[in-house]
């Protein structure tokens, strides 16, 4: 099953850091989104999608990559992202744009990330130092469950 990451990570590398090690559980490739063609990913079973969270939504490069993609059939996908306060909902959106692809969207994840956005910059930002190492054992622990068991069916 051939699987790859697609991600953005323009802030402060935050979803870099989540991105990384869940591609090494899955064995996964890692290509920024802004690098890759939508026909590209074609060849991949398996995608995992990735980014900080702007104004309650995904970077525009995931957003608009998985826009242009054509319909698939049989192929899944995860959405992960880092953001200020760190909601699972915030993936609610690009979930909804995979699954009307027709992609079967097998996991979530969501976690904090240091954010400076705005009036956060005054007083130094917030959720400092995350990702943290707590974050990231999570993130072992979510591709370990939902993507793992997912891989060793196909
Ligand atoms: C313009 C802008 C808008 C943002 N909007 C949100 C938001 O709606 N909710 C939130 O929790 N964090 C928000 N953030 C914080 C980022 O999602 C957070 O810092 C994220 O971890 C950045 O990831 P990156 O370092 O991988 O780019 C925003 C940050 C910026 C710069």
């Amino acid at each position: 099953m051939k699987r790859i990451i697609v991600y953005e990570s323009v802030c402060h590398g935050n979803t870099e850091k989540i991105a990384k090690v869940i591609s090494e559980i899955i064995d996964a490739e890692m290509i920024k989104a802004s690098k890759v063609k939508p026909k590209y990913l074609n060849y991949y079973d398996l995608i995992g999608f990735g980014s900080g969270i702007f104004y309650g939504k995904h970077n525009t490069n995931i957003l608009d990559l998985i826009s242009k993609m054509p319909n698939v059939t049989n192929k899944k996908a995860f959405v992960f992202s880092t953001s200020g306060q760190g909601k699972m909902e915030y993936n609610n959106y690009a979930k909804q744009m995979l699954r009307d692809k027709g992609f079967e969207v097998i996991g979530n994840f969501a976690c904090k990330g240091f954010d400076t956005y705005g009036p956060f910059k005054l007083i130094g930002g917030i959720a400092k130092n995350r990702p943290n190492e707590n974050d990231m054992e999570m993130a072992k622990y979510f591709a370990r469950k939902f993507l793992v068991e997912n891989i060793s069916e196909i």
